[in-house]
C-alpha cells in the first residue's frame, strides 16, 4: 500500500479537481502543475492557516508580498548568481542528467540500463546554476536578463529598511511572505514535491546580532513549526527534525534544521529552519550602497541584525497533508483532512432531487451556510453514493434534508472519520461546523 500510495494520490488528485500536470493538452511542461477547484481550496486553505498561525496570532510580525522580478543585483548580492548551484552528471549511454547528490535517482537509472545489459558511465560532476531567467524589455537586443525569484527571502530583505522606516517595530521582529519561487530543477520528481514553479511560505526573524540571542529564537521557530504540523492533525510518528552537516548547507546558512516527513520514498524534506547569520542584510548593504542596519532606541546601540529564518513550500507540506489523510477502508477511500484544511467544510443534499419541497429546503440551507463557509452541493446518485463521494475528497460533514426536516426544522449531519449520523436543529448547524474549525 505504501508504495503505491503516491500514484493512489497522484489519480485522486486528477480525477477529482485537485491537480493536473501542466499544460496537460500540449504534452505537459516537466515540474509544472495546476490546481483545479478542490487543489486550489486546498492549498488556499494551507497558506491561509500558515498565515493566521505565523504572522496574525504573533506579535511583532508584518507581512509583505515583493515582486517576482528584481533587479538582478539582488541575485548578486545575495550569492545566488555564485552559489545557487547543484552538482550535475549525465549519463553516457543515454545523456540523460541527473543531481549527482540524489543517489536513488542514481541507482535506478543504473539499473534500469543493467536490465538491458547496458553500462553506466558518468560524466564528472559539474556546478549547474538553478536560477530561472527571464527577458525583460521591448527592444531586441537590449532586453535585460531577469531571474525569477530562486527564494521567496530576498524580497524581504531588500525591503527591510522600508519596513523598518514605516512600521518602526522593535528586536526582535519578523518578516512574512507567501508567494512563488522557480528554481530549473535538473530531476523535477514525485509528483508536486520537486517542482520548478513552487510557492513559499517564510518568516525572517531579525534578532539582535549574538548568538544567544539567535539560537534562542532559532529553537523557538524550530518548535513553533513542527507545532503547526500537529495542529493540522499530522501523525506525529511521520515527522522529525533533521540537522544539516555542514557541507549540505546553503551558502547563507550558518545551522540549518529540517522538518522531514515520512513518505512513500523515505524520510523528505517538508521545510527548513536556517540561521543565516548577517549575510542578506550585510551584502545588500555592500551591493546596493544603502545603510541596512538597524538602530535598536533601548541601548542606543546600531547593528546590522542577524537573521532566522523559517521556509516552508507550500507544495510539499500540502502533499503530506493528503498522504497522510488518505485512508482505504473496506468500502469507502476516504481523506481525513482538518477540517481546517479540507476543500469543502460541509456538503448539503436532498434525500431527493425530484422532490421540490425537498431541494428548497436543502437549498435554503446550503445557501445560508455558504456565508460563512466552503459549502458543496450535491444532489446526484443516492445518499450512499455522494458519502462516498464527499469521503474522497475530505468533506467533514455531510447534510441531508429529508421528509422529517420539513416538519421538525432538523436535519441528519453524518461526520466523515466516525461515518456516525446525529439529528440536529438547523438553527445549530453554522455553530457546529464552526466548532470544528477551532
Ligand atoms: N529561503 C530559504 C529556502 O528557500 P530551501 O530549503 O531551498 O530554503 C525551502 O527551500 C522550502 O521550499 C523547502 O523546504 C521546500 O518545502 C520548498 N522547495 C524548495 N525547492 C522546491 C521544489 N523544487 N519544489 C517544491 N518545493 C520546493
Amino acid at each position: 500500500m505504501e508504495q503505491n500510495k503516491l500514484e493512489k494520490i497522484v489519480s485522486l488528485c486528477k480525477r477529482r479537481g485537485f491537480i493536473f500536470p501542466g499544460s496537460e493538452i500540449y504534452g505537459g511542461l516537466r515540474g509544472t502543475w495546476d490546481y483545479g477547484p478542490l487543489g486550489t481550496e486546498l492549498k488556499f486553505n494551507l497558506k491561509q492557516a500558515w498565515w493566521k498561525y505565523m504572522v496574525q496570532d504573533q506579535e511583532n510580525v508584518f507581512g509583505m508580498n515583493a515582486s517576482i522580478m528584481m533587479n538582478p543585483k539582488v541575485w548578486e548580492a545575495s550569492g545566488h548568481v555564485a552559489s545557487f548551484t547543484d552538482p550535475l552528471i549525465e549519463c553516457k549511454t543515454c545523456n540523460e542528467r541527473f543531481r549527482a547528490d540524489k543517489l536513488d535517482d542514481i541507482r535506478e537509472h543504473e539499473e534500469m540500463h543493467a536490465k538491458k545489459k547496458e553500462k553506466v558511465e558518468w560524466t564528472e560532476p559539474k556546478q549547474f546554476n538553478i536560477l530561472v531567467e527571464a527577458k525583460l524589455g521591448v527592444i531586441e537586443g537590449e532586453k535585460l536578463t531577469v531571474f525569477l525569484r530562486g527564494e521567496i527571502t530576498q524580497g524581504v530583505h531588500v525591503n527591510f529598511k522600508n519596513v523598518i522606516d514605516s512600521m518602526h517595530p522593535k528586536i526582535p521582529f519578523g518578516i512574512a511572505q507567501i508567494g512563488k519561487a522557480f528554481r530549473n530543477e535538473i530531476t523535477p520528481r514525485n509528483f508536486i514535491f520537486r517542482s520548478r514553479e513552487f510557492e513559499q511560505m517564510e518568516l525572517q526573524t531579525y534578532v539582535k546580532p549574538d548568538e544567544n540571542s539567535a539560537m534562542s529564537v532559532f529553537e523557538d521557530m524550530r518548535q513553533m513549526r513542527m507545532q503547526w504540523y500537529l495542529n493540522l492533525g499530522m501523525n506525529k510518528d511521520k515527522l522529525r527534525f533533521r540537522e544539516h552537516a555542514a557541507d549540505e548547507r546553503a551558502h547563507y546558512a550558518r545551522a540549518a534544521w529540517d522538518i522531514e516527513y515520512e513518505t512513500p520514498w523515505g524520510w523528505d524534506e517538508a521545510e527548513g529552519i536556517h540561521h543565516r547569520g548577517d549575510w542578506d542584510l550585510s551584502r545588500h548593504s555592500q551591493f546596493s550602497g544603502e545603510d541596512l542596519s538597524y538602530f535598536d532606541q533601548e541601548t542606543k546601540e546600531k547593528f546590522i541584525p542577524w537573521v532566522i529564518e523559517t521556509s516552508a513550500g507550500v507544495e510539499r507540506p500540502l502533499l503530506y497533508f493528503l498522504l497522510d489523510a488518505y485512508h482505504e477502508e473496506e468500502e469507502r477511500i476516504v481523506l481525513k483532512l482538518h477540517p481546517k484544511l479540507a476543500p469543502f467544510k460541509a456538503a448539503v443534499f436532498p434525500l431527493l432531487k425530484n422532490k421540490p419541497e425537498l431541494v428548497a429546503k436543502a437549498q435554503e440551507i446550503y445557501k445560508d451556510l455558504k456565508k460563512n463557509f466552503s459549502v458543496a452541493w450535491d444532489d446526484r446518485g443516492n445518499i450512499g453514493k455522494r458519502y462516498f463521494s464527499q469521503d474522497e475528497i475530505g468533506t467533514p460533514y455531510c447534510i441531508t434534508v429529508d421528509f422529517d426536516t420539513l416538519e421538525d426544522d432538523a436535519v441528519t449531519i453524518r461526520d466523515r472519520d466516525t461515518m456516525k449520523q446525529e439529528r440536529i436543529k438547523i438553527s445549530e448547524l453554522q455553530a457546529y461546523i464552526r466548532k470544528s474549525l477551532e
